[in-house]
């Protein structure tokens, strides 16, 4: 997996090169970096302060509650958007590169690269946990440990597309990492997403400026093509509740029995709003 994405990554000391020697990448420049046995690498600075990611509970619920599909649309907007971002491209890039920035377990990006059969993928997230499940989801997917409101460890202008699904973005990061004709793909949650929910279970609501904030951001940076609103309405069991209370950044917050019990107030099942925004961007000239 990583041997089709390892000519895109870049040592976070030095910037230089790196290739595979063994069960390592290295650079020309004597950094070396172990392969986990999983099948992720880890191209953190060393001596980065900060958060660690998605806890393994985190990550845990995440994979369980996609696993039920009831995001798979989001999935197949994502797809929709990416498939001729990297097919219009003149000459078609060989291989396709798609980078996930704040990946997660690698659930949109497996399902991104099975609409591209000539394009791989980088999934890059802090959580190894998260890592360790990304490198099972596609077999073209290669799982990066790195900070994304670091420099990221990967070359200039390497991404026929960049996506970016609930997760950290840093602009001009993405936007370095980006083809000049490629595009970037922000999934943001719209209000009415989890309504039902946010009340009762105390979860996190989605915050009324998150567009204004999204501009603010990626502004500067790029161009926007196209803004999209995907909503549904999800039939969930207590159990697929309790997953995608654990999996969101509520976990944090939240104790697990209180939780519980708020969960068994709900009805069962119980009718949930998922209403995403996908914004597409052109990287600015
Ligand atoms: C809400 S989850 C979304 C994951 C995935 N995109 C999805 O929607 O299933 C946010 C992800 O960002 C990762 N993350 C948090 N802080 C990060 C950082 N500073 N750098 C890279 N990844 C980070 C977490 O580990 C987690 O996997
Ligand atoms: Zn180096």
């Amino acid at each position: 997996m990583l041997d089709d994405v390892v000519g895109w990554l870049r040592c976070p000391y030095c910037r230089g090169r790196l290739a595979r020697a063994g069960g390592a990448l290295r650079c020309h420049g004597g950094h070396s970096f172990d392969i986990a046995r999983q099948g992720y690498v880890s191209l953190l600075h060393a001596g980065t302060a900060g958060g660690q990611g998605d806890t393994a509970a985190m990550v845990c619920a995440r994979s369980e509650f996609l696993a039920t599909g009831h995001f798979a649309p989001i999935a197949t907007a994502l797809a929709d958007a990416a498939a001729p971002a990297v097919t219009d491209l003149r000459p078609p890039p060989r291989p396709g590169c798609v980078v996930d920035v704040g990946a997660g377990t690698g659930y949109y990006l497996a399902i991104v690269l099975d609409r591209l059969p000539d394009a791989a993928g980088l999934a890059l997230d802090l959580s190894k946990h998260a890592l360790r499940q990304a490198a099972r989801a596609h077999a073209r997917i290669g799982p990066v440990g790195c900070d994304a409101w670091r420099p990221l460890p990967v070359a200039d202008a390497v991404a026929d597309v960049v996506m970016n699904v609930f997760a950290p973005r840093d602009g001009a990061e993405l936007r370095r990492i980006m083809r000049p004709d490629g595009r970037l793909l922000v999934i943001t949650p719209a209000p009415p997403h989890l309504a039902e929910l946010t009340g009762q279970l105390g979860l996190l609501s989605v915050d009324e400026r998150k567009r204004e904030r999204l501009d603010d951001k990626l502004g500067p940076h790029f161009d926007l093509e196209r803004v999209s609103e995907h909503r549904g309405v999800m039939t969930l069991g207590h159990q697929e509740v309790a997953a995608l209370a654990a999996m969101g950044p509520s976990a944090w917050h939240a104790d697990e029995g209180a939780m519980a019990e708020r969960i068994a107030g709900l009805p069962d099942p119980v009718h949930v709003t998922r209403a995403v925004t996908l914004t597409v961007l052109r990287r600015r000239p």
